[in-house]
């Protein structure tokens, strides 16, 4: 008896090691932007894409670009770079006329994040756009792989290996969507995900984001 609960439990962790192994994300070459991304999609159909530098370094402050493509339907989006609301740049993207309105926001706790400086974003405006269906918005982050202090921990996004993200959205449109530090009402739905970065190494980094500017 107590043999076949050893077996049974040796079992379950072997499981649960295969399935964090596995990746939700798999490798898109987007032959618009010339960005080898990796791609996640939620089932409200909504796209999550990051590239990195070739030569990205766990631990260093590396750009990234992180590429959104939302129904037009959505109200405003969600891209959290640690997998979680809270102490993670959070990158809320909606929509604002003809014009796609990008806002940088730390969350601290389980209300309306505020604006978050330490992040960087150049938005590549030749990859954003709005059409009739849909909204997208190619941005590059400096400040989005790293973050954190000694209070809350340094935490580093490792551009060879798997990370959990999260994502959330809403319907409802934000209070001032002309404004990139609009309030916004509660997301009708979060999710997880693990994202293998390792498989969106651009070697031509630079020279792709200069070519979506
Ligand atoms: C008005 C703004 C927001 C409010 C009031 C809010 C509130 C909350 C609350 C109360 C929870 C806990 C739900 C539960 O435990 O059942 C939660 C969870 C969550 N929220 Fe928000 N939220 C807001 C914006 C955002 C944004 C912009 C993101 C960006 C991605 C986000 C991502 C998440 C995620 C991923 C969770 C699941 C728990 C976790 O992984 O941290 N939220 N939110």
């Amino acid at each position: 008896m107590r043999c076949t609960s050893l077996v049974a439990a040796a079992s379950a962790v072997a499981l649960a090691g295969t399935a964090l192994a596995q990746a939700d994300s798999t490798q898109y070459i987007d032959a618009v932007t010339g960005f080898t991304f990796s791609q996640y999609v939620n089932d409200k159909g909504i796209v999550f894409r990051t590239a990195l530098p070739a030569d990205a370094q766990v631990n260093a402050n590396y750009d990234a670009v992180l590429q959104l493509i939302v129904p037009i339907s959505v109200g405003w989006a969600g891209f959290a770079w640690g997998g979680s609301m809270t102490y993670d740049p959070l990158t809320i993207v909606w929509v604002n006329g003809a014009d796609v309105v990008l806002s940088s926001r730390m969350a601290y706790g389980y209300y309306v994040p505020p604006a978050y400086d330490d992040a960087t974003y150049t938005v590549l405006k030749k990859a954003t756009h709005v059409n009739a269906t849909h909204y997208q918005l190619t941005a590059l982050c400096l400040g989005c792989t790293l973050w954190g202090d000694s209070d809350t921990g340094i935490t580093s996004i490792d551009p060879t290996a798997k990370g959990s993200l999260a994502f959330a959205f809403a319907t409802a449109p934000v209070t001032a969507p002309s404004n990139n530090a609009s309030s916004f009402s509660i997301h009708d739905v979060v999710g997880h995900w693990t994202h293998d970065f390792s498989v969106a190494a651009n070697d031509d980094f630079n020279a792709t984001v200069a070519k979506n500017l």
